[in-house]
């Protein structure tokens, strides 16, 4: 990222060079493993990536705010006065979610410009959109004095996108991108939202995001009726235990969901959600004992779960992780993201890491007709200010 390119990206469109915007960055995330488990109260295990967003904003005397990103041709202003609506365009409508957040907790906006750059790639399951959301809750939170801290950030962005852009996710990723810490994973329990960081260290593998290049299509609808589903299960469970959600039952008790789950798509679904969690609690262990062998088999696990029992990969993201594992020096590889497109998310030998790029490059395009891409991220720490006005 170059700031100084950026900062005159900024004066280029708004003019007057004496008054200087603050710089601020969010990260993006990937998700090691725990897919599908927030919104049912379970375990995650996500990560902060340098692949993120970064917001230029400067106060302006009029009563406005004005909105521009480098990233598409989609300019917006809004006048300050009330809560706004969304306006059916594309990304704007995450940073008014937000400031609908502030505004509701009558914290006192006046007029900004906003310049975003985001390098997470659009739709790819890596939270551009958090990430967007966080980035413009941390800027407000300073700019305003507002002293709202992480967490409340967190909450206020996921609303955001819940009740003004209408998304139903989980607190994962507003959670991740807000929370990231340098060089490590995040253990998060989603229901206590207690967490745990914990070093990522891959001895001599790398961590790869591959890119289906899929266009996400069906996937908030069909996130939707994941969260149907898993709702029918907790009710059909209640006669056994009184829960609210999955997560409350253990992997000891998944024997049990057939007696009292008869319709097969719903069993199948809770048996994901819990055997999902038991896979990150052992995630969590043998990463700290530094057995990735053993890691990257339970991410395996987990995608092969997500294909089976949740239904959520497709042709795209199955060709990737099933022609993948038969490279050497993979691992582990799984789907990460909400699926039916986005990334995956694969642990390789360093000394295999080019051989596994053009090797999976190659046959994916055969397979699909698609041309992937790969990331080699670094992990950072969670969305801040980055600590310089730029002159
Ligand atoms: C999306 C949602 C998250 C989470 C994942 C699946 O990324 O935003 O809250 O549910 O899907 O694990």
């Amino acid at each position: 990222m170059d700031t100084n390119n950026f900062a005159e990206k900024f004066f280029e469109k708004y003019g007057n060079r004496n008054n200087k915007p603050v710089l601020f960055f969010s990260p993006g995330r990937v998700n090691l493993i725990g897919e599908h488990t927030d919104y049912n109260g379970g375990f995650v295990f996500p990560c902060a990536l340098n692949y993120g967003t970064y917001l230029l904003i400067r106060r302006i005397e009029e009563n406005l705010l004005r909105f521009s990103t480098i990233n598409f041709n989609e300019d917006s202003e809004a006048e300050l006065k009330g809560l706004f609506l969304n306006t059916h365009k594309r990304w704007i409508n995450y940073p008014l979610g937000v400031i609908n957040e502030f505004l509701k907790r009558e914290i006192k906006i006046s007029g900004l410009e906003f310049l975003y750059y985001g390098d997470v790639p659009n739709g790819a399951g890596l939270s551009s959109s958090a990430s967007i959301e966080m980035v413009t809750a941390v800027a407000l939170n300073d700019f305003f004095n507002a002293g709202f801290d992480t967490l409340e950030l967190v909450k206020m962005s996921q609303k955001a996108e819940n009740e003004f852009v209408g998304m139903n996710c989980g607190i994962m990723d507003q959670f991740a991108v807000g929370f990231g810490k340098k060089n490590n994973a995040i253990f998060l329990n989603c229901h206590t939202l207690s967490y745990e960081n914990v070093p990522l260290i891959l001895n001599d593998n790398s961590l790869i995001i591959t890119n289906t290049n899929k266009r996400r299509g069906l996937t908030d609808s069909k996130y939707n009726e994941r969260r149907r589903e898993c709702d029918k299960a907790v009710e059909l469970l209640q006669p056994y235990k009184p829960i609210i959600n999955l997560s409350e039952l253990n992997t000891g008790e998944i024997h049990l969901l057939e007696k009292y789950i008869k319709d097969p798509v719903v069993l199948r679904r809770a048996k994901h959600v819990i055997s999902e969690n038991g896979r990150v609690v052992e995630a969590l262990k043998v990463l700290k004992e530094n057995n990735i062998i053993r890691f990257g088999e339970l991410m395996n696990q987990s995608h092969d779960s997500l294909k089976e029992d949740y239904e959520v990969t497709g042709i795209e993201l199955d060709t990737l992780v099933y022609e993948g594992r038969k490279i050497p020096g993979v691992i582990g590889t799984r789907m990460t993201g909400a699926g039916f497109g986005g990334c995956t998310v694969s642990i390789v030998r360093k000394s295999y890491s080019a051989k596994f790029m053009t090797e999976l490059s190659t046959i994916y395009q055969n397979k699909t007709g698609l041309v992937p891409e790969f990331y080699q991220p670094e992990i950072v720490d969670g969305a801040g200010r980055m600590g310089m006005i730029v002159s």
